[in-house]
């Protein structure tokens, strides 16, 4: 079924969810040809849940013996161009991608949901990283992030939120996308690692150093103490990344999008200056019905 509105991206309902119309031959040339290794590893994320911030320190990780930050490829791309996702990228317009020359072991993402992953990621060995935020920012987020863009100026955050209550927003309903990866890392914590941007914001460390171990890239003692982890939380920041002149005044390589937008404010509870509270209660009462006996619960301020 098809459905559209004047100035929101138009999506089609596909495998259970709601996909960018224009994404689907993607997403099928994806599930039909990708063939995943078993050191792969997979960032996924709902949009405006932390993406970005997620593939810098993925990529930082992975790769603090081949560069130092100071010549990180970070300091020149902006991370989406270092770590392509699936549906968008790397099979855009249903093309088949040529791995040929990817060096092992290879980071990729993707917004799809867990049901839409290719067969092969979840039958190999591969690991997947997942970051989800609590909701309301997310739809904040979104808001600003689609009217960045000029033509998408006058859609209201009204439509948007009205999309997310209905759970007919790209990639969604957010409850049916954060809840299955939910319970793959529940079954599955060796396959999927289950990270929160309000738990991040609050102290990165920690979880920067289950990511290392959890893609196979541990620090050892000697980086630990040597201070290794703060210094890629540091790099990593909004703060750094956003200063950045790829991330100030840059486009995608893969797209016309400008990078700007993908650096904002980076703060939990922002949606109390937007949001009005009857509309949050509105929000929380399905939000919390969707997610109960779950054990899944999103903290809404620091
Ligand atoms: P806000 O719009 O609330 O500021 P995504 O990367 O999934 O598109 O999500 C974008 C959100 O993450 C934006 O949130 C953006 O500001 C924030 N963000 C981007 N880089 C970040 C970083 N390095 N650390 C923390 N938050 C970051």
């Amino acid at each position: 079924s098809q459905h559209s509105k004047k100035h929101a991206p138009a999506l089609t309902h596909f495998q259970g969810h709601w996909c960018l119309s224009q994404l689907v031959p993607n997403v099928i040339s994806f599930q039909k040809h990708f063939q995943a290794l078993d050191d792969d590893i997979v960032l996924a994320s709902k949009p405006k849940t932390g993406t970005t911030w997620l593939k810098s320190l993925a990529f930082s990780i992975m790769n603090r013996n081949r560069f130092t930050l100071s010549d990180s490829p970070l300091n020149s791309s902006n991370p989406h161009d270092l770590v392509p996702y699936f549906e968008m990228t790397l099979y855009k317009d249903g093309q088949i991608p040529d791995f040929a020359d990817v060096s092992s072991p290879r980071l990729f993402s993707t917004h799809l949901p867990y049901q839409a992953l290719a067969e092969s990621i979840k039958q190999s060995n591969s690991r997947i990283v997942y970051i989800a935020r609590n909701p309301l920012d997310v739809i904040v987020s979104l808001w600003h992030f689609i009217t960045s863009k000029p033509e998408r100026a006058d859609w209201t955050l009204e439509e948007c939120f009205e999309q997310f209550c209905r759970g007919e927003e790209a990639y969604g309903p957010f409850w049916d996308h954060v809840l299955r990866y939910w319970k793959e890392s529940s079954e599955k914590p060796n396959k999927v690692l289950f990270l929160k941007y309000e738990d991040m914001k609050e102290n990165a460390k920690p979880h920067i150093r289950k990511m290392a171990e959890f893609m196979g890239f541990p620090f050892s003692v000697e980086e630990e103490t040597a201070g290794v982890i703060e210094e890629i939380a540091k790099f990593c920041s909004l703060s750094n990344l956003k200063d950045l002149e790829v991330n100030k005044t840059g486009t995608l390589a893969a797209s016309p999008r400008q990078t700007k937008p993908f650096f904002r404010k980076g703060e939990v509870g922002d949606y109390v200056n937007y949001l009005s509270n009857s509309a949050v209660e509105r929000f929380c009462k399905i939000f919390d019905e969707k997610l109960s006996g779950s054990g899944l619960t999103f903290r809404m301020s620091l």
